[in-house]
């Protein structure tokens, strides 16, 4: 039951109106020194708190059935904007109840009234509030400076990469270089098709990853020749940055493994890759 985020985020915008209004009327008609037509008012304030309820038990309903769907664990953001529709939802029973069959305890309704609306205000603005600020900046869905540069993590990103790409994908067939570019229009595609298996946030470390790892240009930086051709099989550089072998024996050895995973090292990477070995296992003897 999935509703666009536009149209949820209108429906609780006029939520919070019809609950704005329904308190500036209760302003108006207890704290003004005088009140001309107070059971108009009080007509108004029920009209508008009747509507209100009605708004917020049916976005009840439809959140109800999307924290069913989720089968992942919810970000803090979610778990606040539910946490606090559950106490709104008991405020708003609390509140019906006291002004139906409670008539000595109204003379705290106004209080009551300003915590529903406190709720209220605090659950839609930490999800509409959201979309609307990411509407407004226009930021593509997922950009490679979504997330502050401190927070990305390559290793974060790598673990990312091998568990939710390998669902659908052998991992050595998408791993080719690419520029910035293209990772950002893959990665924003791919996380539209596996919605909701991987969220933003994972998406942004997995594109991390890539764009650092696995840009285009000769050989990229020299952690990527690794990364790229030799760790898609090898658990970690220590056991194959052999120290004694030759630049032929190098050569050898690339051969040997492109038989293994001739997708993995293209031919014309290989003179780059023994180039590579024969400075790294150099500059490790010293
Ligand atoms: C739900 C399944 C699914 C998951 C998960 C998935 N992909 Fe894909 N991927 C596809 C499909 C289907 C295609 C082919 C259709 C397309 O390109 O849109 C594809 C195509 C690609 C391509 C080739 C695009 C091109 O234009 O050549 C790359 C690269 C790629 N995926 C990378 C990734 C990465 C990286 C991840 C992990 C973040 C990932 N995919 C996760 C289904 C998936
Ligand atoms: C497609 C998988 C695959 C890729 C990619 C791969 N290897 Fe290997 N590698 C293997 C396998 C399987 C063995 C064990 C069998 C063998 O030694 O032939 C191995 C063994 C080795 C050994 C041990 C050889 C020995 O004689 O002890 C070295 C060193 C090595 N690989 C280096 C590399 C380097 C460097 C790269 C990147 C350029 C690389 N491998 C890429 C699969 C791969």
């Amino acid at each position: 039951m999935g509703v666009p985020p536009f149209w949820s985020t209108l429906v609780s915008l006029v939520f919070l109106v019809l609950g704005a209004l329904c308190l500036l009327v209760m302003l108006a008609a207890q704290g003004r020194a005088q009140v001309e037509d107070y059971q108009g008012l009080a007509r108004y304030h029920r009209w508008s708190g009747w509507l209100f309820v009605l708004l917020f038990l049916l976005m009840f309903i439809f959140m109800l059935a999307r924290v069913e769907e989720q089968w992942e664990e919810s970000s803090a953001r979610i778990a606040m904007h539910v946490a606090l529709a559950t106490a709104l939802l008991l405020l708003i029973i609390l509140k019906v109840a006291i002004s139906r069959y409670f008539p000595k305890l109204r003379r705290h309704m106004f209080m009551f009234g300003v915590s529903v609306y406190l709720a209220a205000f605090t659950l839609v603005w930490i999800t509409a509030g959201y979309y609307i600020i990411w509407k407004y900046e226009e930021t593509p869905y997922l950009s490679h400076a979504e997330l502050p540069e401190r927070m990305l993590d390559r290793e974060l990103g790598k673990q990312f990469f091998i568990e939710k790409c390998s669902t659908c994908h052998l991992l050595e067939n998408i791993m080719h270089p690419r520029s910035r570019q293209s990772w950002e229009t893959v990665m924003t595609r791919m996380l539209e098709l596996a919605a909701p298996r991987i969220t933003p946030a994972e998406g942004a470390q997995i594109l991390h990853y890539l764009v650092e790892t696995h840009g285009p240009g000769p050989g990229g930086n020299d952690e990527s020749i690794l990364d790229s051709y030799c760790l898609p099989c090898h658990e970690n550089r220590g056991d194959i940055l052999i120290e004694n072998y030759s630049r032929s024996d190098w050569r050898e050895n690339v051969r040997r493994m492109r038989k293994y995973g001739p997708e993995i090292i293209p031919e014309e990477k290989v003179g780059e890759i023994v180039d590579f070995l024969v400075r790294e296992t150099a500059d490790s003897g010293l």
